[in-house]
């Protein structure tokens, strides 16, 4: 079946124009998928890339646990603005950069671990098999990337981000050097009442 192309906002347009405490995705916690894992996997360091990190929240978060956290937005101005906003706090440990993950300037091998809350279920399908490069080459061997997307159980399915099965993820990564090693169905914490549905999954390069 094929999927229907979504139209989304211009990231910088948006990110120029709107407070960021009231786009959909702004959660101030570190997401609880993720720190559920963390916690399961006893995971307590290594490198992080927040890939689309938008406001920043959960870049600081991991900073604030003791990771060595990169934060990568396409949008100059989320950049710009999450940067200000925590690094004048935090001495500049955090590194924030520009960079579209379908034309990466980030090195191979770079990071242990990878979470995108909310950026691959934008990519259009056309697009996914370079992000799926893309996210294998950043990631060291053995690394895992932790993904948080919308779940096809969510409503409304011609507006908004893509919507996922299970299946539709195993073939994505599975086909692409990845393993699958869990998917679980949850809620995508924001401002949105109720939360949309979503799935949180660990993949292992
Ligand atoms: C739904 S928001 C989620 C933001 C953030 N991860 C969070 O949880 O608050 C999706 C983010 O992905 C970014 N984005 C979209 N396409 C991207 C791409 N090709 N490369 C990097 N970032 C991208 C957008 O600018 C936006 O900030």
């Amino acid at each position: 079946m094929t999927e229907n192309t979504r139209s989304f906002p211009d990231w910088e347009t948006l990110y120029k124009n709107q407070e960021v405490k009231s786009m959909p995705w702004y959660n101030e916690s570190l997401d609880p998928d993720l720190e559920l894992e963390l916690s399961k996997m006893k995971i307590k360091k290594g490198s992080f890339l927040d890939l689309g990190t938008g406001p920043g929240t959960q870049a600081i978060k991991l900073f604030e646990r003791g990771f060595d956290v990169t934060a990568s937005d396409l949008s100059p101005t989320s950049i710009r603005k999450a940067s200000f906003r925590y690094n004048s706090k935090k001495n500049n440990k955090i590194k924030f950069i520009v960079d579209d993950i379908i034309n990466s300037h980030l090195c191979s091998n770079e990071f242990d671990f990878i979470f995108d809350r909310g950026c691959f279920h934008v990519i259009s399908p056309e697009k996914r098999l370079k992000y799926t490069e893309e996210v294998h080459r950043i990631l060291k061997d053995g690394g895992l990337l932790f993904l948080k997307c919308f779940s096809e159980k969510e409503p409304m399915r011609d507006t908004g981000p893509y919507r996922f099965s299970y299946d539709m993820i195993k073939k994505t990564f599975e086909n692409n050097g990845f393993k699958v090693q869990s998917i679980r169905e949850t809620v995508y914490q924001g401002t949105l009442n109720p939360l949309p549905k979503a799935l949180f999954v660990v993949i292992s390069k």
